[in-house]
């Protein structure tokens, strides 16, 4: 950053100290990660400078002859990985992408499912705060109270009644597999689209510690910036005869120029997703999650569903005497950081809620291994039994720091 630091050192001396708070934090929020030094390279290239609104060879602006190459690479690494016939990678970020699939597929005010909030879901599938909700006729589906996993049957008979035309699946806080080929066989029952909205579980599925959506599901949409490693953006992977939908649906239905540097940054992290060490480090985020669950459950915490198959865990801190909230302050405050959540049911609102989300995606690309999971779930407990007390959190902080010291985070600034 020397050009920065001369010109601008306010901003330059921010960005050092956000460095240093990655570095220096167990980051846990599950949908956060670290990038590698490439990926963030071409993120700060020239390729931000070039206009290029249409996609490769059929474009509206000249001087593209960089630009076409370096999406067609891009385009060609995402199908090729991920199995699909046709991929658009210019969403700008997982939001834009998920409203690209319902303004390429759909007429404002047709039937959609998806999962609730509450449930897991995310905000595009039908909540009513967002465009899904207030352009699209929503019913929404969710969980079994019993087993808090996903009522496929519950979901079937709500589809009979409601006829949808498009069934979004995929979720932000569910921490199961979800059944991919259960919902298919409900989106055949009404003839109606099927998408799989990995952003959270992409690399597993990759990976093949999640079954694949495709060629399941119609539409696949996913971020590029959680367990991809991507830079942030998004992606849309479809069935060849949906592509010009999808496409025109993107640009020019909701976007202009795309973002040149994301897609050669994406590029060069699907370009690191390919390689088998990445299968590797989906495995053992996967390992590490079973093994944080392990260690909170012995430390007697209560685990929405009792434990989990992926990426992430989803704590009841009602259980605790706590909320969420409460919980997320005082780990930040020990160097933890987190993020309050709904869990299923919730009586508390979202912005107070009961649970708290722990994700492993950043621990494990820092080197973290079952062994420091156990640390980990010991210092989130230490935590959650002093929360008002500072002296003790300030132990932890110095803790956390001693063992992030070990693990240094790639990306960042050595
Ligand atoms: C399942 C899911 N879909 C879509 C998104 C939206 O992504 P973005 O925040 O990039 O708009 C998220 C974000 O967390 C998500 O969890």
């Amino acid at each position: 950053m020397d050009h920065l630091r001369q010109q601008d050192p306010a901003l330059a001396e921010l960005i050092s100290r956000e460095a240093r708070r990655q570095a220096s934090v167990l980051r846990m929020i599950p949908s956060e990660n670290y990038a590698s030094h490439a990926v963030l390279e071409a993120t700060g290239s020239c390729l931000s400078n070039k206009y290029s609104e249409g996609y490769a060879h059929f474009r509206y602006y000249q001087g593209q002859e960089f630009i076409d190459r370096i999406e067609d690479l891009a385009v060609e690494r995402a199908t090729t990985l991920f199995g699909a016939e046709h991929a658009n990678l210019q969403p700008y970020s997982g939001s834009p992408a998920n409203m690209a699939v319902y303004f390429g597929l759909l007429k404002p005010g047709d039937r959609v499912m998806g999962m609730d909030l509450s449930a897991g879901g995310h905000l595009t599938h039908g909540a009513k705060v967002s465009f899904s909700g207030k352009f699209y006729q929503v019913r929404q589906y969710g969980l079994d109270p019993s087993t808090q996993l996903i009522d496929y049957e519950a979901a079937r008979r709500l589809a009979k009644e409601w006829q949808p035309r498009l069934i979004f699946t995929g979720a932000s806080s569910y921490p199961r597999v979800i059944d991919f080929a259960a919902f298919r066989s409900i989106a055949d029952e009404v003839g109606a689209y099927l998408v799989a909205d990995i952003s959270h579980i992409s690399g597993l599925c990759l990976s093949g510690d999640h079954p694949h959506p495709l060629p399941q599901v119609d539409v696949v949409t996913t971020t590029t910036h959680k367990l991809l490693r991507g830079p942030r953006g998004g992606m849309i992977l479809c069935r060849g005869a949906l592509g010009p939908k999808i496409d025109k649906a993107v640009f020019p239905g909701l976007q202009g120029g795309p973002h040149n540097h994301v897609t050669a940054a994406i590029a060069v992290a699907l370009g690191e997703a390919a390689r088998p060490e990445y299968a590797e480090y989906c495995h053992q985020v996967v390992k590490n999650a079973r093994a944080l669950a392990q260690g909170l459950r012995e430390r007697e915490f209560s685990l929405i569903t009792g434990g989990t198959d992926n990426h992430l865990v989803l704590i009841d801190a009602t259980a605790l005497g706590l909320t969420g909230k409460i919980l997320a302050v005082a780990l930040e405050e020990a160097g933890i950081v987190a993020n309050a959540n709904k869990i299923p049911f919730d009586p508390r609102p979202a912005d107070d809620p009961s649970g708290l989300r722990l994700g492993t995606p950043a621990l494990t690309t820092r080197g973290f291994k079952e062994a420091e999971m156990d640390q980990v779930a010991d210092m989130i407990h230490q935590v959650s039994r002093n929360t008002s007390r500072p002296e003790v959190l300030a132990k932890i902080k110095a803790r956390v720091e001693t063992l992030c010291a070990q693990f240094p985070a790639p990306g960042l600034p050595e």
